[in-house]
Protein backbone atom coordinates (compact mmCIF):
# COMPACT_ATOMS: atom_id res chain seq x y z
CA UNK A 1 0.00 0.00 0.00
CA UNK A 2 1.65 3.50 -0.97
CA UNK A 3 1.03 6.23 2.06
CA UNK A 4 -2.32 7.57 0.31
CA UNK A 5 -3.89 4.30 -0.07
CA UNK A 6 -3.11 3.73 3.36
CA UNK A 7 -4.98 7.10 4.59
CA UNK A 8 -7.35 6.56 2.48
CA UNK A 9 -8.03 3.10 4.22
CA UNK A 10 -8.01 5.07 7.52
CA UNK A 11 -4.73 3.37 8.37
CA UNK A 12 -2.54 5.71 10.16
CA UNK A 13 0.46 3.38 10.87
CA UNK A 14 3.62 5.17 11.65
CA UNK A 15 2.38 8.52 11.12
CA UNK A 16 2.09 10.86 14.36
CA UNK A 17 -1.37 11.33 14.01
CA UNK A 18 -1.75 7.98 15.33
CA UNK A 19 -0.91 9.67 18.58
CA UNK A 20 -4.25 11.32 18.16
CA UNK A 21 -6.62 8.93 16.34
CA UNK A 22 -5.09 5.43 17.12
CA UNK A 23 -4.15 2.75 14.53
CA UNK A 24 -7.12 3.67 12.26
CA UNK A 25 -8.93 7.04 12.35
CA UNK A 26 -10.41 9.88 10.07
CA UNK A 27 -8.77 10.04 6.94
CA UNK A 28 -6.22 12.80 5.78
CA UNK A 29 -4.81 13.58 2.36
CA UNK A 30 -0.90 13.79 2.06
CA UNK A 31 1.18 16.73 1.38
CA UNK A 32 2.87 16.56 -1.89
CA UNK A 33 4.02 20.51 -2.12
CA UNK A 34 2.52 23.94 -0.56
CA UNK A 35 3.67 27.38 -2.63
CA UNK A 36 2.37 30.99 -1.59
CA UNK A 37 -1.45 30.36 0.00
CA UNK A 38 -1.63 26.85 -1.16
CA UNK A 39 -0.75 23.57 -0.39
CA UNK A 40 -0.95 20.36 -3.09
CA UNK A 41 -1.93 16.69 -2.22
CA UNK A 42 -0.34 13.89 -3.60
CA UNK A 43 -3.48 13.13 -5.51
CA UNK A 44 -2.89 16.51 -6.93
CA UNK A 45 -5.71 18.46 -5.10
CA UNK A 46 -5.41 22.23 -4.18
CA UNK A 47 -6.20 23.75 -0.63
CA UNK A 48 -6.21 27.27 0.16
CA UNK A 49 -4.16 27.65 3.98
CA UNK A 50 -6.74 29.79 4.95
CA UNK A 51 -5.21 29.50 8.92
CA UNK A 52 -1.61 29.85 8.14
CA UNK A 53 -1.73 26.23 9.61
CA UNK A 54 -2.25 26.82 13.20
CA UNK A 55 -1.42 30.33 12.87
CA UNK A 56 2.39 30.08 11.58
CA UNK A 57 3.28 30.47 8.13
CA UNK A 58 3.17 33.94 8.15
CA UNK A 59 4.68 34.72 4.79
CA UNK A 60 3.28 31.94 2.82
CA UNK A 61 4.95 29.02 1.64
CA UNK A 62 8.08 28.14 -0.47
CA UNK A 63 9.24 31.86 -0.29
CA UNK A 64 12.81 31.35 -1.84
CA UNK A 65 14.60 34.39 -0.49
CA UNK A 66 14.09 32.57 2.95
CA UNK A 67 15.29 28.83 1.03
CA UNK A 68 18.60 30.44 -0.02
CA UNK A 69 19.09 32.05 3.80
CA UNK A 70 18.21 28.73 5.02
CA UNK A 71 20.69 26.56 2.18
CA UNK A 72 23.85 29.54 2.47
CA UNK A 73 23.89 29.27 6.78
CA UNK A 74 23.34 25.62 6.44
CA UNK A 75 26.68 25.36 4.00
CA UNK A 76 28.46 27.52 6.67
CA UNK A 77 27.64 26.37 9.63
CA UNK A 78 24.21 24.89 10.93
CA UNK A 79 25.12 24.24 14.30
CA UNK A 80 27.33 25.91 17.24
CA UNK A 81 26.48 26.04 20.56
CA UNK A 82 26.28 29.42 22.04
CA UNK A 83 28.15 28.76 24.99
CA UNK A 84 31.07 27.94 22.94
CA UNK A 85 30.44 30.25 19.67
CA UNK A 86 28.83 33.40 19.50
CA UNK A 87 27.38 34.09 15.44
CA UNK A 88 26.49 36.49 13.45
CA UNK A 89 23.24 35.39 12.68
CA UNK A 90 22.31 35.74 16.07
CA UNK A 91 23.34 39.11 16.39
CA UNK A 92 21.75 40.53 12.62
CA UNK A 93 18.31 38.93 14.05
CA UNK A 94 18.63 40.23 17.66
CA UNK A 95 19.32 44.16 15.73
CA UNK A 96 16.55 43.40 13.65
CA UNK A 97 13.97 42.28 16.05
CA UNK A 98 14.70 45.23 18.17
CA UNK A 99 14.63 47.56 15.27
CA UNK A 100 11.22 46.63 14.77
CA UNK A 101 10.07 45.33 18.26
CA UNK A 102 11.72 48.36 20.09
CA UNK A 103 14.58 49.18 22.14
CA UNK A 104 13.09 48.07 25.43
CA UNK A 105 13.12 44.26 23.76
CA UNK A 106 16.42 44.33 22.25
CA UNK A 107 17.62 40.89 23.92
CA UNK A 108 16.18 38.06 22.50
CA UNK A 109 16.31 34.65 24.60
CA UNK A 110 15.73 32.37 21.23
CA UNK A 111 14.38 28.99 21.55
CA UNK A 112 12.18 26.57 19.32
CA UNK A 113 8.42 27.75 20.06
CA UNK A 114 5.97 29.29 22.11
CA UNK A 115 5.80 26.69 24.67
CA UNK A 116 9.67 26.91 24.95
CA UNK A 117 9.52 30.71 24.88
CA UNK A 118 6.69 30.89 27.53
CA UNK A 119 8.71 28.89 30.05
CA UNK A 120 11.63 31.01 29.29
CA UNK A 121 9.20 33.86 30.43
CA UNK A 122 8.31 32.24 33.35
CA UNK A 123 11.42 31.41 34.57
CA UNK A 124 13.14 34.86 34.22
CA UNK A 125 10.10 36.91 36.08
CA UNK A 126 10.98 34.58 38.67
CA UNK A 127 14.94 35.10 38.35
CA UNK A 128 14.41 38.81 37.83
CA UNK A 129 12.19 39.14 41.51
CA UNK A 130 15.49 37.16 42.96
CA UNK A 131 17.88 39.33 41.48
CA UNK A 132 15.79 42.58 42.22
CA UNK A 133 15.63 41.57 46.43
CA UNK A 134 12.12 40.23 45.91
CA UNK A 135 12.96 36.32 46.33
CA UNK A 136 9.49 35.90 47.65
CA UNK A 137 8.06 36.30 44.11
CA UNK A 138 7.19 33.20 42.02
CA UNK A 139 3.28 33.04 41.17
CA UNK A 140 2.41 34.26 37.43
CA UNK A 141 -1.14 35.16 37.40
CA UNK A 142 -2.61 34.40 34.16
CA UNK A 143 -6.24 34.43 32.70
CA UNK A 144 -9.22 31.83 32.10
CA UNK A 145 -9.18 30.90 29.42
CA UNK A 146 -6.06 31.12 27.79
CA UNK A 147 -3.19 28.67 25.91
CA UNK A 148 0.24 29.25 26.99
CA UNK A 149 1.23 26.09 25.44
CA UNK A 150 1.64 22.34 26.50
CA UNK A 151 4.75 21.77 28.66
CA UNK A 152 4.28 21.38 32.35
CA UNK A 153 5.12 24.53 32.70
CA UNK A 154 3.15 26.87 30.07
CA UNK A 155 0.15 24.43 31.00
CA UNK A 156 0.30 25.40 34.81
CA UNK A 157 -0.18 29.23 33.20
CA UNK A 158 -2.65 27.84 30.61
CA UNK A 159 -6.55 28.22 31.18
CA UNK A 160 -7.75 25.14 30.15
CA UNK A 161 -10.06 22.93 32.50
CA UNK A 162 -9.79 20.13 30.40
CA UNK A 163 -5.76 19.66 30.64
CA UNK A 164 -6.32 21.05 34.36
CA UNK A 165 -7.83 17.88 34.86
CA UNK A 166 -5.70 15.70 33.64
CA UNK A 167 -2.04 17.20 34.29
CA UNK A 168 -3.48 19.23 37.30
CA UNK A 169 -1.67 16.79 39.60
CA UNK A 170 1.69 17.14 37.84
CA UNK A 171 2.29 20.93 37.78
CA UNK A 172 1.79 23.40 40.36
CA UNK A 173 -1.39 25.07 38.77
CA UNK A 174 -1.15 29.27 38.99
CA UNK A 175 -3.90 31.61 39.78
CA UNK A 176 -6.24 32.56 36.97
CA UNK A 177 -8.19 35.12 36.44
CA UNK A 178 -11.53 35.83 34.18
CA UNK A 179 -10.74 36.89 30.67
CA UNK A 180 -12.76 39.73 28.75
CA UNK A 181 -14.94 38.54 26.88
CA UNK A 182 -17.40 41.50 25.64
CA UNK A 183 -19.52 39.03 23.32
CA UNK A 184 -22.08 37.67 26.80
CA UNK A 185 -22.58 40.58 28.49
CA UNK A 186 -24.77 40.98 31.76
CA UNK A 187 -28.78 42.98 30.78
CA UNK A 188 -27.52 46.90 30.69
CA UNK A 189 -23.74 46.02 31.10
CA UNK A 190 -21.35 47.78 28.65
CA UNK A 191 -17.94 46.18 27.15
CA UNK A 192 -15.58 48.72 28.85
CA UNK A 193 -17.73 47.80 32.61
CA UNK A 194 -17.16 43.87 31.72
CA UNK A 195 -13.19 44.93 30.78
CA UNK A 196 -13.05 47.21 33.91
CA UNK A 197 -13.79 44.62 36.30
CA UNK A 198 -12.05 42.11 34.47
CA UNK A 199 -8.86 44.29 35.34
CA UNK A 200 -10.03 45.20 38.59
CA UNK A 201 -10.09 41.12 38.90
CA UNK A 202 -6.18 41.31 38.44
CA UNK A 203 -5.70 43.36 41.19
CA UNK A 204 -8.43 41.18 43.28
CA UNK A 205 -6.21 38.12 42.69
CA UNK A 206 -3.17 39.91 43.46
CA UNK A 207 -4.34 40.90 47.16
CA UNK A 208 -5.73 37.37 47.59
CA UNK A 209 -2.59 35.99 46.77
CA UNK A 210 -0.49 38.37 48.50
CA UNK A 211 1.58 41.04 46.28
CA UNK A 212 4.60 40.29 47.96
CA UNK A 213 4.32 36.51 46.00
CA UNK A 214 3.36 37.55 42.99
CA UNK A 215 5.81 37.86 40.33
CA UNK A 216 4.43 38.04 37.27
CA UNK A 217 0.77 38.28 35.46
CA UNK A 218 0.80 36.57 31.30
CA UNK A 219 -1.69 37.36 28.83
CA UNK A 220 -2.27 37.17 25.41
CA UNK A 221 -2.90 40.95 23.81
CA UNK A 222 -5.02 39.43 21.45
CA UNK A 223 -6.39 36.06 21.83
CA UNK A 224 -5.38 32.80 19.98
CA UNK A 225 -7.67 29.72 19.83
CA UNK A 226 -8.64 29.92 23.71
CA UNK A 227 -10.96 33.04 22.94
CA UNK A 228 -11.60 33.28 19.84
CA UNK A 229 -8.98 36.20 18.96
CA UNK A 230 -10.75 37.83 22.03
CA UNK A 231 -9.67 41.56 21.65
CA UNK A 232 -10.50 44.09 25.03
CA UNK A 233 -11.86 47.86 25.19
CA UNK A 234 -8.47 49.78 25.14
CA UNK A 235 -9.19 50.85 28.99
CA UNK A 236 -8.12 47.27 29.77
CA UNK A 237 -4.74 47.04 28.96
CA UNK A 238 -4.06 50.56 30.77
CA UNK A 239 -5.95 49.15 33.87
CA UNK A 240 -3.50 45.92 33.47
CA UNK A 241 -0.81 47.64 32.79
CA UNK A 242 -1.54 50.07 36.01
CA UNK A 243 -2.10 47.00 38.36
CA UNK A 244 1.34 45.62 37.92
CA UNK A 245 2.80 48.65 38.26
CA UNK A 246 1.24 49.28 41.19
CA UNK A 247 2.01 45.88 42.58
CA UNK A 248 5.64 45.45 41.02
CA UNK A 249 4.66 42.68 38.53
CA UNK A 250 6.06 42.31 35.64
CA UNK A 251 3.31 42.44 32.37
CA UNK A 252 4.01 39.80 30.31
CA UNK A 253 2.48 39.34 26.59
CA UNK A 254 1.90 35.83 24.68
CA UNK A 255 2.27 37.09 21.45
CA UNK A 256 3.10 33.59 19.90
CA UNK A 257 -0.53 33.95 17.49
CA UNK A 258 -0.64 37.75 17.51
CA UNK A 259 2.79 38.90 17.02
CA UNK A 260 5.27 39.16 14.25
CA UNK A 261 3.09 41.41 11.86
CA UNK A 262 -0.09 39.55 12.09
CA UNK A 263 -2.08 41.99 13.74
CA UNK A 264 -1.12 44.75 11.45
CA UNK A 265 1.95 46.03 13.77
CA UNK A 266 5.07 43.93 14.23
CA UNK A 267 3.98 43.56 17.74
CA UNK A 268 0.19 42.93 19.04
CA UNK A 269 1.77 45.48 22.06
CA UNK A 270 2.00 48.23 19.74
CA UNK A 271 -1.37 48.49 19.52
CA UNK A 272 -1.19 49.72 23.02
CA UNK A 273 1.84 52.24 23.60
CA UNK A 274 0.53 52.98 26.80
CA UNK A 275 0.44 49.78 28.10
CA UNK A 276 4.04 47.92 27.27
CA UNK A 277 4.65 44.84 28.87
CA UNK A 278 7.84 43.98 29.98
CA UNK A 279 8.67 40.55 28.64
CA UNK A 280 6.80 39.79 25.33
CA UNK A 281 7.25 35.85 23.92
CA UNK A 282 7.11 35.19 20.16
CA UNK A 283 7.11 32.11 18.08
CA UNK A 284 4.65 30.73 15.24
CA UNK A 285 5.10 33.29 12.50
CA UNK A 286 8.51 34.78 13.72
CA UNK A 287 10.03 31.19 12.43
CA UNK A 288 6.90 31.26 9.88
CA UNK A 289 6.86 27.36 9.31
CA UNK A 290 10.41 27.57 7.78
CA UNK A 291 12.50 26.68 11.06
CA UNK A 292 11.10 25.80 14.78
CA UNK A 293 11.58 29.23 16.65
CA UNK A 294 10.46 30.91 19.69
CA UNK A 295 11.75 34.37 21.34
CA UNK A 296 10.98 35.74 24.85
CA UNK A 297 12.40 39.85 24.11
CA UNK A 298 13.75 41.21 27.28
CA UNK A 299 15.26 44.67 27.95
CA UNK A 300 19.33 44.17 28.09
CA UNK A 301 18.64 46.36 31.47
CA UNK A 302 16.67 43.36 32.82
CA UNK A 303 18.73 40.58 31.12
CA UNK A 304 21.94 42.20 32.62
CA UNK A 305 20.46 42.43 35.77
CA UNK A 306 19.79 38.63 36.17
CA UNK A 307 23.52 37.85 34.54
CA UNK A 308 24.73 39.68 37.15
CA UNK A 309 23.72 37.86 39.79
CA UNK A 310 25.25 34.63 38.41
CA UNK A 311 23.08 34.35 35.06
CA UNK A 312 19.67 32.31 33.74
CA UNK A 313 18.78 29.57 34.92
CA UNK A 314 17.68 28.08 31.46
CA UNK A 315 18.93 26.56 28.44
CA UNK A 316 18.04 24.19 25.73
CA UNK A 317 20.58 22.76 23.64
CA UNK A 318 19.28 23.98 20.28
CA UNK A 319 19.32 27.94 22.09
CA UNK A 320 20.25 30.28 19.14
CA UNK A 321 21.51 27.90 16.71
CA UNK A 322 22.89 29.43 13.68
CA UNK A 323 20.79 28.00 11.27
CA UNK A 324 17.21 28.85 13.25
CA UNK A 325 18.52 32.35 13.44
CA UNK A 326 19.24 32.83 10.03
CA UNK A 327 15.96 31.92 8.70
CA UNK A 328 14.37 33.86 11.34
CA UNK A 329 16.33 37.18 10.21
CA UNK A 330 15.42 36.15 6.70
CA UNK A 331 11.56 35.82 7.53
CA UNK A 332 12.06 39.50 9.33
CA UNK A 333 13.90 40.85 6.05
CA UNK A 334 10.93 38.95 3.80
CA UNK A 335 7.98 40.65 6.38
CA UNK A 336 10.08 43.94 5.22
CA UNK A 337 10.66 43.63 2.10
CA UNK A 338 6.84 42.50 1.09
CA UNK A 339 5.70 44.86 3.06
CA UNK A 340 3.53 42.13 4.99
CA UNK A 341 2.83 44.43 8.09
CA UNK A 342 0.88 46.98 6.37
CA UNK A 343 -0.65 44.07 3.95
CA UNK A 344 -2.19 42.41 7.30
CA UNK A 345 -3.55 45.41 8.50
CA UNK A 346 -5.04 46.14 4.66
CA UNK A 347 -6.32 42.36 4.03
CA UNK A 348 -7.25 42.52 7.39
CA UNK A 349 -9.85 45.00 7.35
CA UNK A 350 -11.03 43.74 4.08
CA UNK A 351 -10.77 39.99 5.54
CA UNK A 352 -13.23 41.42 8.58
CA UNK A 353 -15.11 43.20 6.31
CA UNK A 354 -16.24 39.73 4.35
CA UNK A 355 -16.83 38.33 7.34
CA UNK A 356 -19.35 40.77 8.97
CA UNK A 357 -21.49 39.98 5.34
CA UNK A 358 -20.85 36.35 5.97
CA UNK A 359 -22.34 36.87 9.41
CA UNK A 360 -25.38 39.08 8.50
CA UNK A 361 -26.51 35.97 6.33
CA UNK A 362 -25.30 33.21 8.20
CA UNK A 363 -27.61 32.06 10.99
CA UNK A 364 -24.71 30.00 13.04
CA UNK A 365 -22.45 32.83 13.25
CA UNK A 366 -23.00 35.38 15.98
CA UNK A 367 -19.69 36.82 16.22
CA UNK A 368 -16.54 38.06 14.61
CA UNK A 369 -13.68 39.91 16.06
CA UNK A 370 -10.12 40.10 15.97
CA UNK A 371 -7.33 42.63 14.28
CA UNK A 372 -5.54 42.43 11.53
CA UNK A 373 -5.01 39.01 10.05
CA UNK A 374 -6.12 37.08 13.20
CA UNK A 375 -9.66 36.88 12.88
CA UNK A 376 -12.48 34.66 14.50
CA UNK A 377 -16.20 33.81 13.92
CA UNK A 378 -17.99 32.58 16.86
CA UNK A 379 -20.79 30.10 15.72
CA UNK A 380 -23.89 29.82 18.12
CA UNK A 381 -27.50 28.07 17.76
CA UNK A 382 -29.62 31.14 18.30
CA UNK A 383 -27.87 34.84 17.26
CA UNK A 384 -30.61 36.76 19.85
CA UNK A 385 -29.57 34.29 22.91
CA UNK A 386 -26.85 33.44 21.63
CA UNK A 387 -26.94 29.90 22.54
CA UNK A 388 -23.76 27.73 21.64
CA UNK A 389 -24.30 24.92 19.60
CA UNK A 390 -23.73 21.60 21.82
CA UNK A 391 -20.78 20.23 21.52
CA UNK A 392 -22.49 16.48 20.47
CA UNK A 393 -22.54 17.88 17.22
CA UNK A 394 -19.43 18.51 16.40
CA UNK A 395 -20.10 21.68 14.44
CA UNK A 396 -16.36 22.62 13.98
CA UNK A 397 -15.41 19.16 13.26
CA UNK A 398 -17.97 18.94 11.02
CA UNK A 399 -16.97 22.15 9.24
CA UNK A 400 -13.00 21.38 9.23
CA UNK A 401 -14.01 18.37 7.30
CA UNK A 402 -16.48 19.99 4.59
CA UNK A 403 -13.89 22.88 4.03
CA UNK A 404 -11.22 20.63 3.00
CA UNK A 405 -13.66 18.84 0.17
CA UNK A 406 -14.03 22.22 -0.58
CA UNK A 407 -10.19 22.91 -1.10
CA UNK A 408 -10.11 25.06 2.30
CA UNK A 409 -7.51 23.98 5.13
CA UNK A 410 -8.60 25.16 8.35
CA UNK A 411 -6.87 24.84 11.63
CA UNK A 412 -9.41 24.45 14.31
CA UNK A 413 -9.98 22.57 17.89
CA UNK A 414 -12.59 23.41 20.65
CA UNK A 415 -10.57 24.80 23.64
CA UNK A 416 -12.17 23.72 27.10
CA UNK A 417 -15.16 21.25 25.88
CA UNK A 418 -16.98 24.07 24.71
CA UNK A 419 -17.77 25.95 27.86
CA UNK A 420 -16.63 29.55 27.18
CA UNK A 421 -18.01 28.94 23.68
CA UNK A 422 -16.98 27.44 19.60
CA UNK A 423 -15.22 29.98 17.41
CA UNK A 424 -13.11 29.23 14.11
CA UNK A 425 -10.09 31.46 13.30
CA UNK A 426 -9.60 32.96 10.04
CA UNK A 427 -5.44 33.93 9.61
CA UNK A 428 -4.32 33.77 6.42
CA UNK A 429 -0.35 34.39 5.63
CA UNK A 430 0.20 37.53 5.74
CA UNK A 431 0.75 37.51 1.44
CA UNK A 432 -2.43 37.33 1.23
CA UNK A 433 -4.07 39.38 -1.70
CA UNK A 434 -7.49 40.86 -2.29
CA UNK A 435 -8.93 38.53 -4.68
CA UNK A 436 -7.32 35.65 -2.49
CA UNK A 437 -9.21 37.05 0.86
CA UNK A 438 -12.61 37.01 -1.56
CA UNK A 439 -11.99 33.69 -2.35
CA UNK A 440 -11.44 32.66 0.87
CA UNK A 441 -14.72 34.15 2.26
CA UNK A 442 -16.94 32.39 -0.61
CA UNK A 443 -15.85 29.16 0.09
CA UNK A 444 -16.40 29.74 3.89
CA UNK A 445 -19.97 31.29 3.29
CA UNK A 446 -20.55 28.00 0.86
CA UNK A 447 -19.24 25.53 3.55
CA UNK A 448 -21.37 27.36 6.53
CA UNK A 449 -24.49 27.20 4.44
CA UNK A 450 -23.85 23.30 3.94
CA UNK A 451 -23.34 23.08 7.90
CA UNK A 452 -26.40 25.58 8.65
CA UNK A 453 -28.33 23.07 5.96
CA UNK A 454 -27.70 20.43 7.69
CA UNK A 455 -28.60 22.09 11.53
CA UNK A 456 -31.73 22.91 10.49
CA UNK A 457 -32.83 19.45 9.02
CA UNK A 458 -31.57 18.16 12.42
CA UNK A 459 -33.88 20.65 14.08
CA UNK A 460 -30.79 22.24 16.01
CA UNK A 461 -31.62 25.82 13.86
CA UNK A 462 -34.80 27.47 13.59
C1 LIG B 1 -0.82 31.94 22.57
C2 LIG B 1 0.04 30.72 22.49
N1 LIG B 1 1.05 30.57 23.36
C3 LIG B 1 1.87 29.50 23.33
C4 LIG B 1 1.68 28.50 22.40
C5 LIG B 1 2.59 27.30 22.37
O1 LIG B 1 3.38 27.34 21.23
P1 LIG B 1 4.04 26.02 20.62
O2 LIG B 1 2.93 25.18 20.11
O3 LIG B 1 4.96 26.54 19.55
O4 LIG B 1 4.81 25.36 21.73
C6 LIG B 1 0.63 28.60 21.47
C7 LIG B 1 0.38 27.54 20.49
O5 LIG B 1 -0.64 27.45 19.88
C8 LIG B 1 -0.21 29.74 21.52
O6 LIG B 1 -1.23 29.89 20.68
Amino acid sequence: MNPDQALLAGDNRGYFRRYYFGPRGPEAPTIARAEGIYFWDSLGRRYIDATSGPVTCNLGHGNAAVLDAMIEQARKACFAWPAIFKSEANLAMAEHLSRLAGEDYDCPFVVCGGSEAVESALKFARQHAIAIGQPARWKVISRHPAYHGGTLGAAAVTGDEVSDEVFGPMMRSMPKVPAPFTYRLEPGETPEERARSAAQALAEEIERQGPETVAAFIMEPIGGLATGALIAPDLYYRHVREICDRYGLLLIYDEVMSGAGRSGRFLAAHHWPEARPDLVVLAKGIGAGFTPLGLMLASAEMVDCVAAEGGFLHGHTYNANPLTCAVGLAVLQETERLDLIANAARMGRLLEAELRAIMANAPIVGDVRGRGLLQAIELVADKESKEPIPMAHNVIGRICALAMEEGLAIYSRVPNAGKFGQWLMMTPPLIVQEDEVREIARLLAKVLARVTDELTAEGLVA
